[in-house]
């Protein structure tokens, strides 16, 4: 049993003191968000994230998890310090490093005995050294440094914690590793390993993992994209492709781009950091410009269909989150079909699972939103799929057939069978493969 503080109670926060405390540690996590923590104190988790709810219960039960907004509060007795702080991009693309290194300034002014201080929070290379200098600028006692970069993924978060593919571990310090390797035995039982490596590398490996996947899926919205100027279907090209080991068939499928709170931020920063340091990514680059185009790609799809012209025009839009089993919406592609329909005279209306009050909250009354994916449809001159939730992937054809003033489905996620829409008579446009004219 560990004593642990976890600094930041958002997605990788929570989740980080959820599964600390699941696993027989005390442990506190603080915010400075007071309406957070006080709904956290009552038992309420504020975000969705599946099997969050039942962990969360069990450990606050247990008397193993418990919230404040006090950091001096909650650094008494912790041996190790989270750090699952915010990092987003500054106004020039670069990761906003205020939030970590304010929060490392006063742990120096608050610690009486030693801690390893983790840094989960996704950082630029040279975070480790500046987050140490923080410390060290007020420290009494001694520390240690060490960069723990989280790979979770938002929606299978709880999963990915407990069961980690691997866990990666940037610590000069033996008395640090030792500590953490101790941490995360629980979690690497099956023989996934825990990785060791100094702090830089850890820091690149998270930023290289986050380019990578997104680069992986800007290079299958290419060829998504060329397939429907020559007439191939990208799913053939998927299957084809993927089944080759050294690609695999994982992170290959088409949209309508990347979004969330993750990709777009960290490879921009990893371009960031390659120009501070007088080095050209060029690739990532490319990427971040094929996705920025890629969010409102079906909207040349839609003007055309409707000769050119949206204004008056009401569509169903399905999916809000930036993916399914969240309800996060930070850069959802969503967001930017929205703002794109909306300036072009159209109205709309929404329905996502968990999502409509994050996007209530920023739009208002500027969109309608519904009860379930069936209302959203009735009346409306289209339907507009853009995040690929299970529920949608097998609804009732005719009653949507009745309720949509047309027959008409433009899908950014490739929900539906090509055959299929073809037999239930849909006009119907995907991405990457051919269009099903009525
Ligand atoms: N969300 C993900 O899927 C994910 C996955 C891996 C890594 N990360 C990285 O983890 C970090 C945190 O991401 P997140 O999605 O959990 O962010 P988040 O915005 O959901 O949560 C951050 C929390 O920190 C709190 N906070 C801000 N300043 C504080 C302070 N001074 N003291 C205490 N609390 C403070 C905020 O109130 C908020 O609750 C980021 O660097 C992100 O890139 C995120």
């Amino acid at each position: 049993m560990k004593n642990i503080t976890v600094v930041g109670t958002g997605y990788v926060g929570l989740v980080t003191g959820t599964c600390f405390a699941e696993t027989g540690n005390n442990v506190i996590c603080v915010d400075i968000d007071e309406k957070k923590v006080e709904k956290l104190k009552q038992g309420i988790v504020p975000i969705y994230e599946p099997q969050l709810d039942v962990l969360f219960e069990r450990n606050i039960r247990g008397g193993r998890l418990s919230f404040t907004t006090s950091l001096e509060e909650s650094l008494k007795d912790a041996e190790i310090v989270f750090l699952a702080l915010p990092t987003p991009p500054g106004a020039d693309g670069s990761a906003d490093l205020s939030y970590v290194l304010g929060v490392a300034e006063q742990l120096g002014e608050m610690m009486t005995d030693y801690k390893v201080i983790v840094d989960k929070s996704t950082v630029p290379v040279g975070t480790a050294e500046k987050v140490t200098a923080a410390i060290a600028k007020n420290a009494k006692a001694d520390f240690d440094v060490v960069s723990n970069p989280e790979f979770l993924r938002e929606g299978f978060a709880v999963e990915d914690f407990l069961k980690p593919d691997r866990v990666v571990i940037g610590s000069s310090s033996e008395r640090a590793r030792k500590v953490m390797e101790d941490l995360y035995r629980p979690f690497v039982r099956q023989g996934n390993a825990i990785i060791h490596m100094d702090e830089k590398s850890a820091e690149l490996t998270k930023y290289a993992a986050n380019s990578f996947l997104a680069t992986k899926i800007t290079f299958m919205n290419e060829i998504a994209n060329f397939c429907e100027i020559v007439g191939a279907d990208v799913d053939h090209v998927r299957i084809g492709m993927g089944s080759d080991s050294r690609i695999g068939n994982r992170f290959l499928f088409p949209g309508i781009g990347y979004g969330g709170s993750c990709f777009p931020k960290d490879v921009q920063a990893l371009v960031k950091s390659g120009r501070e340091n007088e080095f050209d990514f060029q690739i990532l680059q490319a990427v971040m410009e094929i996705n920025e185009n890629q969010k409102t790609i079906l909207i040349p799809k839609i003007k055309n269909f409707f000769r050119g012209n949206l204004e008056g025009k009401h569509f169903a839009l399905w999916g809000l989150a930036f993916k399914p089993n969240t309800d996060d919406i930070r850069e959802a592609p969503a967001l930017y079909m929205i703002d794109a329909l909306l300036a072009e005279g159209a109205a709309i209306t929404a329905y996502d699972p968990e999502a409509m009050n994050n996007v209530r909250a920023i739009y208002g009354d500027r969109i309608n939103f519904a009860e379930n994916e069936y209302e959203a449809a009735n009346g409306k001159d289209a339907l507009i799929i853009s995040t690929e939730w299970s529920i949608f992937r097998n609804p009732d054809f005719n009653r949507i057939g009745e309720l949509l003033k047309d027959k008409v489905i433009f899908d950014g996620r490739n929900l539906f069978e090509i055959e299929k829409m073809n037999e239930k008579g849909f006009y119907y446009e995907s991405v990457g493969r051919k269009t099903v004219e009525k």
